[in-house]
């Protein structure tokens, strides 16, 4: 019930981190084995940067980027496991994980006004049965009552080393070192900004995953969830 003992609330399971600690994967894993809706916050930031660099509004315009995100024409599609996402009518799932969207997307999320403008968009995936939120805030400021929150970290070299594994998969040539030092250079200015940084509450539970493989690392997640009394 919530406070007023009105409808049920869906119950939340938070998932914040750096970039590369395996968020996304596990995120989804956690989603589909509980049956939940899943948030992948960050692709929202993606979605900005990209809308933004295709119609040329400057990455640093404050105004003109809130304007932008206050208004994103963006769709998730998922069906039968496979997930597509969708800007202006136009597949981007895989442009908006391009380094350039990523980059981007740090920028903009590093301005007070675009997060502000993602605050209610972010809330509305919160549906029966629940939902698992990955992202960078979302214990602290997106779903504050979460039932679990989850800081979920690794190693900078593990954390490039795995996206270089990712990129490498895709065709993409990186070197590991000039990913290593973007993660570096993101990591700085992700918990470094005034607004949202990047840092675990109080109340999360950290989770370093610096040599587990995906699969215990769900188990883990799933176990705490039902310590938690979140799952059945
Ligand atoms: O998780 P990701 O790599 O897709 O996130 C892209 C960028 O967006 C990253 O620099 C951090 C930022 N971000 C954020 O500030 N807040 C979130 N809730 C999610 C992502």
């Amino acid at each position: 019930m919530n406070d007023l003992g009105g409808a049920p609330v869906a119950p939340v399971l938070a998932i914040d981190g750096p970039g590369g600690a395996g968020k996304g994967t596990i995120s989804r894993l956690v989603a589909d084995r509980l049956g939940w809706h899943l948030l992948d916050s960050g692709a929202l930031y993606r979605l900005v940067a990209l809308d933004a660099i295709q119609r040329g509004v400057a990455l640093d315009s404050e105004p003109g980027l809130a304007d932008l995100a206050s208004r994103l024409e963006a769709r998730f599609l998922s069906a039968d496991g496979n997930s597509r996402v969708l800007l202006n009518g136009v597949d981007v799932t895989d442009a908006i994980r391009s380094e350039a969207a990523g980059d981007g997307a740090s920028r903009v999320a590093a301005l007070p006004a675009v997060r502000r403008a993602l605050i209610e968009r972010q809330r509305a995936f919160r549906r029966a049965p629940g939902l698992v939120a990955d992202g960078r805030d979302m214990a602290a400021v997106i779903f504050p009552d979460a039932g679990l929150k989850v800081f979920l970290t690794a190693s900078v070299e593990e954390r490039a080393r795995r996206r270089h594994k990712q990129l490498k998969d895709k065709g993409i040539d990186v070197s590991l070192s000039a990913l290593s030092r973007d993660m570096v250079e993101r990591d700085r200015r992700d918990s470094e900004r005034s607004i949202a940084p990047l840092k675990p509450g109080d109340d999360a539970r950290i989770l370093d995953t610096t040599g587990m493989d995906i699969p215990r690392v769900v188990d883990v997640v799933l176990q705490w969830a039902a310590e938690r009394g979140l799952t059945t």
